[in-house]
């Protein structure tokens, strides 16, 4: 049987960065959803479709088919046979997934590809509803959180270490809604497992955070 690991918790907690060094450490597959979620949300940016317009949506889900695969180890995600890895980071794009991820068709189809794949290999996947829904029976439930301030900083760094021009404020902002659509939400919506850990890495390295989940796995599976 394999050993599944999941990784729920707000946008900017450090989730994926985390949930790669661990899987690396553990020989386990990273399945990052949120990129899943991103590349539908692209297919709806392309075709400019409203995010409000869910019939459209709906009906539009049967023309993305969502894959992936790993090259040199890394997550790629695959869009109609078209490696789009490279375009889904914008936060154009994640406001957009954060807003057609509330609608039950984008969440279906989304929601088997990657129960296969946690079926078939031993997977770290990180997510918003991973614990809650996706996995239930996942031997590890990790909540990953950090506070709101600590995260905008951590994404204004990001972008202007990258020469991106950008504002606290509305990062704050962008933040504050986007953590508010993804928990207030009909279906699914982002809360702690039950028998989740939490782990708040507010003031932890990412070093500390990383082994404080291997410890966590470590109990819970035995490895
Ligand atoms: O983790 P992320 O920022 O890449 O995710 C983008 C959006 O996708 C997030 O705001 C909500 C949605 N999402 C989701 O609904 N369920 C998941 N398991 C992962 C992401």
């Amino acid at each position: 049987m394999s050993i599944n690991i999941a990784i729920d918790g707000p946008a900017g907690a450090g989730k994926s960065t985390i949930a790669k060094k661990v899987a690396a450490d553990l020989n386990f597959i990273y399945v990052d959803t949120g990129a899943m979620y991103r590349a539908m949300a692209y297919y709806f940016l392309q075709k400019r479709i409203s995010p409000d317009d869910e019939k459209t949506i709906s009906a539009e889900c049967q023309n993305a088919e969502v894959t992936i695969a790993y090259k040199d180890g890394e997550q790629q995600v695959i869009l109609n046979g078209e490696n789009v890895t490279g375009y889904i980071r914008k936060e154009e794009v994640g406001n957009m997934a954060s807003a057609t991820s509330v609608y039950p068709q984008v969440r279906q189809k989304l929601v088997e590809l990657q129960k296969q794949l946690a079926r078939k290999n031993n997977v770290i996947m990180d997510g918003r509803d991973i614990g809650t829904c996706v996995l239930p029976d996942a031997q590890v439930k990790i909540y990953l959180t950090a506070s709101v301030d600590t995260r905008a900083k951590r994404r204004y760094d990001e972008l202007t270490s990258k020469g991106v021009s950008c504002d606290m404020e509305e990062i704050k902002k962008d933040i504050e809604e986007r953590d508010y659509r993804d928990m207030h939400r009909e279906n699914s919506p982002l809360k702690q497992a039950e028998d989740a850990v939490l782990v708040d890495s507010s003031d932890l390295t990412i070093v500390q955070v990383v082994e404080k989940i291997k410890d966590i796995c470590k109990e819970k599976c035995d490895l």
